[in-house]
């Protein structure tokens, strides 16, 4: 008896239901299958699974403490102990918990594409530590931290704590090397990550409220350009409206299944 592609489809399909997988629309791995420039957008809903609180999700930081306290240049200013605390304890959660079978699905999709892109606002270096290379990042890191006064950047073994804050060589304070509310994305990062979205031929959100700018921005730039936009979220956002594709879901599964499916169309 032969198999044909359209069969081989359709058992994997049944396949997948049976081990409770997700399944996937055919144009949408068809599109993938042939996509040679993808982009991807993720947030913090990515790290979710790894057990890392989001922002706005249940849960989330910003439900019970205010950004205005702790992730704006204002609140450094008036109480820097306060706010390296909080960095702190993020550091700790960091690296605590290990990335999870999203980012590791992101890392091996990337091997699949020609030409693949990925920007994160998140500040937790798990997609790197899946395996990722080349990351965007649009809101800096949490592992590093930088000299207000010359800019120097250090990874946080090599700070030099007195009296509960960082300082420099140079005796100027350290500053967590993300970017706070108010202030500027780093350039150069911004430029490539708006690059990409305008070239790109489809276009991941994943994990993301979609709420903050200039990041939300970036599907809507894809989607203007042409491209179709793949949304992955278990809750929907204000892009999910413009998404072609609603995933909706855990990252952590769905990416893995996703993976799974693209391999299956290429048998
Ligand atoms: P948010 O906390 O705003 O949104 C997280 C999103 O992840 C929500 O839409 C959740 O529904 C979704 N989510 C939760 N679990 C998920 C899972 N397992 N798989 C997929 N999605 C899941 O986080 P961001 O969109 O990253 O900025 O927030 C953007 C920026 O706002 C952050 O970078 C941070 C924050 O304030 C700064 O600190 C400057």
């Amino acid at each position: 008896m032969s198999c044909g592609r359209e069969d081989s489809r359709r058992w994997r399909r049944a396949l997948n239901r049976a081990l409770g997988l997700h399944t996937f629309d055919d144009k949408l791995i068809a599109r993938l299958e042939r996509a040679a420039r993808v982009a991807v957008l993720t947030g913090a809903g990515i790290s979710a699974e790894s057990g890392l609180p989001t922002f706005r999700g249940p849960g989330g930081w910003w439900r019970n403490q205010r950004a205005e306290d702790l992730a704006t240049p204002e609140a450094f200013e008036r109480n820097p102990h306060l706010v390296w605390e909080w960095y702190q304890h993020r550091r700790e959660q960091v690296a605590q918990h290990r990335p999870n079978a999203g980012h590791a699905a992101l890392a091996e999709l990337a091997g699949h594409v020609q030409q693949f892109t990925l920007i994160t606002q998140c500040v937790d270096r798990y997609h790197q530590q899946a395996g990722a290379r080349e990351v965007i990042e649009l809101h800096g890191n949490l592992i590093e931290s930088r000299c207000l006064q010359c800019g120097v950047p250090a990874e946080g073994a090599t700070e030099v704590w007195r009296a509960g804050l960082p300082y420099c060589g140079c005796g100027g304070l350290r500053r967590p090397a993300v970017v706070w509310f108010g202030e500027e994305l780093p350039a150069a990062a911004l430029r490539r990550a708006f690059r990409a979205a305008e070239e790109c031929t489809l276009f991941f959100a994943i994990g993301t409220s979609a709420l903050v700018y200039p990041a939300a921005q970036l599907p809507h730039v894809a989607r203007a350009a042409g491209a179709a936009v793949v949304e992955i979220n278990p809750e929907r956002t204000p892009l999910t409206p413009q998404a072609q594709w609603f995933l909706q879901g855990p990252a952590g599964e769905i990416l893995p299944a996703l993976l799974v499916a693209l391999a299956g169309a290429a048998s």
